[in-house]
């Protein structure tokens, strides 16, 4: 099907497919920018050495264009290093090469391939569609419905934003069927945009899944200053072998902070917009990247959420895996529940089809305090508020005396 579009886009460019940079020819003088980066049509021929090519020359300041009749093949990662106040216009279509799924993943997972779309150190990127055409297709459907596997590539993202990157704006684009996560911010990253993305994923959940967490939409790791607003996503599994949704569209992690939320319509999730600490990487990312001691302290807070739409298990709430920290000041504030549980807490959750660890020892050490944490004009079928103090602990069957769950709960009522 993809090498169809492909030819088809090579047959309409003709002999213009196998051009390189066209902004960028030997004989341009001075003024290079845009860079113009043309597919060179096929599948197996890989198109991210002309992309990276053109970031290297105009990503200082510059333009580079995606054009919208190009189908671009991708076999290695895009790399925004050069990237430095930047503007990064996908009009065009990006998919993912078929059939180099261990790739991705082995690479990933042992550091030699960063993510498809490499966002480290990066100061001022806008990567987005002016025309509104632009599509990310991480074609894994393939990868879902032939996986078996214990989990081990769950954690790759497709826009990985890493290393203190400053200014990213990503918007007006149309993602689908990543491996796992769609955008993942962490390393301190500040000042980030996502505005008006539709992310949707099929078929996952593979032949055999490991565990809940096995996508994301946008999820946010050590960051500060983030805006998300009019997002649709919508996920779907295969349902042969586990039934139930899977993934989570927004979760928080360690060390996110001043965050706003608007307008995020979420469907067939698992989760839909979480504090889940552990969610990236959850077995090694707090071995992976040290936790400062301020953390502890403020791990997780100064989040507003606002007019969320959900279907799915669990629209709201705490699924965290046991991290000794401080949640405070958080507020979902309008929030339609058309399906699933409006709101949760477990400090100690993680789903987990190969193993499920040491949640007992969690929920007899923990040491964590949430606070200033609010549910505000929840509306859903017959819904009720929880009681109020409910989730409130010392008091909670499973904790010890060294967790203080302090939640509050406002207006909720009938859709
Ligand atoms: C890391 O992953 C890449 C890509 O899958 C693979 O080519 C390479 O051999 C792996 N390296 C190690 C040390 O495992
Ligand atoms: C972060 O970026 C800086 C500047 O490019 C670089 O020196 C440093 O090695 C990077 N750190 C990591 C962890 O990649
Ligand atoms: C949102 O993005 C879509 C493309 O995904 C585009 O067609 C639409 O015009 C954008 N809307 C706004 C308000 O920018
Ligand atoms: C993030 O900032 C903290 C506190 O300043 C520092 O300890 C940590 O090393 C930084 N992490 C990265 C990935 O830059
Ligand atoms: C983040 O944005 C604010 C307001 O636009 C600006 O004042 C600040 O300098 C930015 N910070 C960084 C690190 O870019
Ligand atoms: C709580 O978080 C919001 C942002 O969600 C922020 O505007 C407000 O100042 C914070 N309140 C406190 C007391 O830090
Ligand atoms: C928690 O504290 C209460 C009141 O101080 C005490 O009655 C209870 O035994 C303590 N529970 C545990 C598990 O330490």
């Amino acid at each position: 099907m993809i090498f169809n579009q492909l030819q088809a886009a090579v047959l309409l460019l003709g002999l213009q497919a196998t051009a390189g940079i066209a902004g960028s020819t030997a004989n341009s003088i001075s003024k290079r920018d845009p860079c113009v980066p043309l597919a060179n049509g096929f599948e197996a021929i890989d198109d991210s050495p002309a992309i990276n090519d053109a970031l290297k020359a105009c990503g200082n300041g510059g333009t580079i264009v995606l054009p919208a009749d190009q189908f671009y093949s991708i076999r290695s990662p895009i790399d925004f290093t050069p990237c430095k106040n930047c503007d990064f216009q996908i009009e065009g279509q990006l998919i993912v090469a078929r059939g180099q799924w261990d790739y991705w993943r082995y690479g990933f997972s042992n550091g030699s391939v960063p993510a498809f779309f490499h966002v480290p150190n990066v100061h001022g990127a806008r990567i987005h569609s002016v025309t509104g055409k632009g599509v990310i297709d991480g074609n894994a459907i393939e990868y879902y419905t032939t996986r078996y596997d214990s989990g081990i590539g769950s954690t790759i993202s497709f826009f990985e934003i890493k290393n203190s990157s400053s200014d990213i704006t990503i918007e007006n684009l149309v993602m689908k069927n990543v491996m796992h996560r769609f955008i993942r911010a962490q390393g301190n990253s500040t000042n980030l945009t996502f505005r008006n993305l539709t992310l949707t994923m099929e078929e996952q959940w593979g032949d055999y899944p490991r565990n809940q967490y096995d996508a994301a939409g946008i999820e946010l790791g050590m960051v500060s200053g983030v805006s998300i607003s009019d997002i649709t996503m919508a996920f779907s599994s295969m349902k042969t072998r586990v039934t139930g949704p899977v993934g989570i569209c927004i979760p928080f992690d360690v060390g996110a902070h001043n965050i706003d939320v608007r307008r995020v319509t979420c469907k067939g999730a698992w989760g839909g917009v979480l504090v889940s600490m552990g969610a990236i990487d959850y077995l090694t990312s707090l071995l992976r990247e040290p936790v400062p001691p301020s953390l502890t302290a403020d791990t997780i807070g100064n989040i507003y959420v606002s007019d969320l739409t959900f279907s799915g298990n669990l629209a709201t709430g705490i699924m965290s895996y046991w991290f000794d920290g401080n949640t405070h000041n958080v507020t979902w504030d309008g929030v339609t529940v058309l399906d699933g549980t409006p709101a949760f807490e477990n400090l100690c959750y993680l789903k987990s089809h190969s193993n499920t660890p040491f949640v007992p020892n969690c929920f007899a050490n923990l040491e964590a305090t949430v606070t200033d944490v609010w549910f505000k004009r929840f509306r859903g079928n017959g819904l009720v508020a929880p009681e109020k103090g409910s989730w409130d602990n010392p008091g909670k069957a499973g904790y010890n005396n060294k967790t203080v769950i302090r939640v509050g709960f406002e207006d909720w009522g009938s859709l």
